[in-house]
């Protein structure tokens, strides 16, 4: 059955009260922050500062990697699921580093929603930016949450400006704030016309909330001094005038992005943020997928891997595959197809992310993300379901932007280097080609840090020292086409093939001029930077 007004499946009420969202930050806005209040106020946890080291350590390298071996922690925080209110939260993590924007964007195909938070003094920064592209890409609405409004920040005015010029969409205030910097004493809620008082004095305490009759109304003196109170009357006048009113329909277009003004560390403005994700937010969308679309109300489990975690424990080797269910009401011991191998696989000791705990799942619906531990079954890209032969589609794989050959410290051992290296491919932490000539391995990443991750980890999971060196090689493409076409072609350029972790034909080069003239002397074939995961 479809809603008459947006035209979109009326979906169960178990399934419609779930929001499923990332959320999106340059470094340092406050993502770690808001995301403690979140849980905080979600009942998940009972203090701040529980959830896992501060902003400032984890951006050093040494702590990064601390942090990579930490895997319980990391894992944890991957997804996290609370009530709030009459909703289910279930909010995924996005890597903070701008080294792993692929494994960001395949946590982006998991969520129906971004909440982006920007610094109130920095504006929209560089990896705002990026990550903002990828959501539009995937037209995901985009709630926003304008944080540090309690230290000097820019005009209010100026920011919102800057919003609709550099990401091109629309922005309404959901909030204004009152005074800025030391004089900000809260917001006016334009959505619900309320006055909310920030307490400096408790950082986790609930702002005061005060109900207005409209701008006129007396009440706000008594809480709001004379020359903020004729400042705040001027601007909302303003506002009203010239800025779109909230409308839900062009939130979920992605053409519009409600902002709120808050200060996460003083829980201010944090709860009206998570009303605004509970009342406008989507519900769980309808999933792209062949041969058909998977809607979320369809009665039987249709799900996909996003995100694969390896070696939580080092001495099991164990991985969790983190599984998006697109449709239908899960339930522990079920039965389910991995449509890849076309096997049916018990799925006996689920796992549902509870803040900083691991509990079973015993049930789970279309919306959820859920942890299944395997032996290396699952793959990103995969789908599992009820029988039905259902791929879900828009996970991509992207080609590396950096290459470089790696050696095992110890040539005795390069077997189990290609396990270790076999198991990272497989998790999406990096790619691995077997060139056909010669031994070894070449590894390609998107960012450079990913390669002193990648040593640190084969170090530590499998005990061997490896080296990182360059290699002659700087782009590798994925040779599409007929098949007999594809081993022509292959046999004919030995030099420079090369076999992902799939066993998909790679071409390996240095220069640009060689795709381009490949392309055109051979029109059968496509040389491709992507590669959708299957
Ligand atoms: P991130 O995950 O986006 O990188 O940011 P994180 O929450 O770690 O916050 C970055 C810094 O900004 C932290 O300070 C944090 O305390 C501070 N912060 C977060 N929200 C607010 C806010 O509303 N107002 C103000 N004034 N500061 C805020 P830090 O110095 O790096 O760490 P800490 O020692 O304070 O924990």
């Amino acid at each position: 059955m479809l809603d008459r007004v947006s035209n979109t499946p009326v979906l169960p009420p178990e399934i419609a009260r779930r929001r499923t969202f990332a959320i999106i930050s340059h470094p340092d806005a406050g993502k770690t922050t808001l995301t403690e209040k979140f849980l905080l106020f979600g009942g998940a946890i009972q203090m701040a500062g529980q959830v896992r080291a501060k902003g400032e350590a984890r951006r050093t390298r040494s702590d990064f990697m601390q942090m990579e071996k930490d895997r319980g922690i990391s894992v944890s925080a991957s997804a996290m699921s609370f009530d709030y209110g009459k909703n289910r939260f279930n909010l995924v993590d996005t890597p903070g580093h701008s080294d792993f924007s692929e494994d960001t964007y395949r946590t982006l195909t998991a969520v129906d929603a971004a909440v982006m938070v920007i610094d109130g003094a920095k504006g929209v920064e560089s990896q705002t930016q990026k990550l903002f592209e990828v959501c539009r890409m995937r037209d995901l609405p985009i709630l926003t949450f304008c944080n540090k409004m309690d230290r000097e920040s820019r005009d209010v005015f100026e920011i919102i400006d800057e919003i609709q010029e550099n990401l091109a969409i629309d922005v309404t205030p959901a909030s204004w704030p009152i005074g800025i910097g030391r004089d900000f004493i809260g917001c006016y809620d334009l959505l619900q016309d309320r006055l909310e008082i920030m307490d400096r004095a408790d950082r986790n305490k609930v702002a005061e909330s005060v109900k207005i009759n409209g701008l006129d109304d007396p009440k706000l003196a008594d809480h709001v001094p004379a020359e903020l109170l004729e400042k705040l009357r001027e601007e909302i006048e303003l506002v009203r005038e010239l800025m779109p009113a909230m409308d839900q329909q062009a939130l979920l277009d992605g053409t519009l992005t409600p902002i709120w003004f808050g200060s996460a560390i003083n829980s201010f403005g944090v709860k009206e943020l998570m009303d605004g994700i509970s009342n406008f937010g989507p519900e769980p969308q309808v999933q792209s997928a062949e041969p058909r679309k998977v809607s979320p109300d369809e009665k039987t489990v249709a799900g996909f891997v996003f995100k694969v975690q390896a070696n939580m424990d080092p001495k099991h080797r164990d991985r969790v595959a983190f599984v998006r269910l697109a449709s239908g009401h899960f339930k522990r011991g079920m039965k389910l197809t991995h449509v890849r191998t076309k096997k049916v696989m018990t799925i006996a000791n689920p796992v549902l992310f509870l803040a900083s705990d691991r509990e079973l799942a015993e049930e789970a619906w279309a919306g959820d993300i859920i942890g299944i531990p395997n032996h290396g079954q699952l793959r990103i890209g995969d789908t599992l379901t009820e029988g039905e032969a259902i791929r879900v589609t828009g996970i991509p794989s992207f080609a590396p932007e950096l290459l470089q050959v790696v050696r095992a410290g110890d040539p005795m051992k390069s077997k189990h280097l290609e396990k270790a290296l076999m198991q990272f491919a497989e998790e999406g932490a990096a790619k691995v080609f077997k060139p056909s000539i010669g031994s070894g391995f070449i590894v390609g990443v998107v960012g450079a840090l990913q390669f002193e991750v990648l040593a640190s980890r084969i170090e530590l999971e499998y005990g061997l020292p490896v080296r990182f060196e360059p290699s002659q090689f700087t782009s590798a493409r994925w040779v599409h086409g007929p098949k007999a076409a594809v081993e022509t072609f292959a046999n004919a350029n030995k030099a420079h093939i090369a076999h992902d972790h799939d066993g998909d034909i790679v071409y390996l080069t240095r220069l640009q001029w060689d795709i381009d003239r490949i392309e055109r002397d051979h029109t059968d074939l496509t040389l491709s930077a992507t590669k959708e995961m299957m």
